[in-house]
């Protein structure tokens, strides 16, 4: 392990845009906040910053995302996307067929659990925080910050997640082996200016194929929990928008925005 080789990864890195600029610390509160400051100092699309720790790691539903330090990637990326604010979800669907297409290259078999989750077996190995900032009507940029747990031992995880810790898994634990954090961002960073360059000159279209082709969904008997309530159903799949289908138990189909999903099965 050791500190984060920026050299090594400049060396790495195959992108016209992605990660080419790139900020490196060893430590900060949460790299999506310190980002939302760049994004608003005016830095180019595809900047990224990455710390080897984080005290504040923000994860999805104001929930706290554990960053200890050195072993694990904590990266934020700065896209300035050209698309009406009700479309911003798709990035995070973006971003997560780019993870766990990067990380099937370095050998790891592993899915999506809606929204952008992504599980090797039943555990989450990585997660996806993707923040818009308007300004008027209009998308000013969005931080698409991404946590991946790449080379926590069982005890680690044991460790620093405690009770939740047989919820999740790392690269490490799946592969039996380490893997260089530089090479998996540059990795990363490739696929996701694919999936992005893709999205910017084709739209949405092929987007939600290849979400559920990676998707573990599809089938599972789920829970969803909203603010409103909790249903209780057979996962079908995404619309275009990237909503959660679930035909309930009674039929009826509902398409969700939010919710926290549980597998029944
Ligand atoms: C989730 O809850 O699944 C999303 C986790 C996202 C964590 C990453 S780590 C880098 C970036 N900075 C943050 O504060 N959060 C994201």
């Amino acid at each position: 392990m050791g500190r984060f080789d920026v050299e090594s990864f400049r060396r790495l890195l195959r992108t016209r845009v992605m990660g080419q600029a790139c900020y490196a610390f060893d430590v900060l509160a949460s790299t999506n906040a310190s980002m939302h400051v760049l994004g608003r100092s005016g830095n180019p699309e595809g900047t990224i910053i990455l710390a080897d720790q984080q005290t504040a790691g923000r994860g999805q539903a104001d929930k706290v995302w554990i960053s200890p330090p050195q072993c694990n990637l904590y990266v934020s990326i700065l896209l300035r996307p050209l698309i009406a604010p009700t479309q911003a979800p798709l990035i995070s669907l973006l971003t997560a067929v780019a993870l766990v297409d990067a990380l099937r290259q370095q050998g790891v078999e592993c899915g999506i659990k809606w929204p952008n989750d992504v599980l090797i077996q039943r555990r989450k190995v990585a997660g996806v925080l993707a923040e818009m900032e308007m300004h008027q009507d209009t998308l000013a940029f969005v931080v698409v910050g991404i946590g991946v747990n790449v080379n926590m031992t069982q005890d680690a995880l044991q460790k620093y997640l405690g009770p939740i810790a047989q919820t999740a898994t790392s690269l490490q634990i799946a592969l039996g082996h380490e893997i260089p954090r530089e090479v998996l961002l540059a990795a990363l960073m490739e696929s996701l200016e694919q999936w992005y360059d893709r999205l910017i000159t084709h739209g949405a279209t092929g987007l939600q194929p290849a979400w559920e082709a990676r998707s573990v969904m599809h089938g599972r008997r789920i829970t969803a929990h909203t603010t409103e309530a909790t249903w209780h159903g057979i996962a079908e799949g995404i619309d275009q928008a990237g909503r959660l289908r679930l035909r309930r138990d009674d039929g009826v189909l509902l398409t969700l925005t939010s919710a926290e999903v549980r597998f029944r099965d």
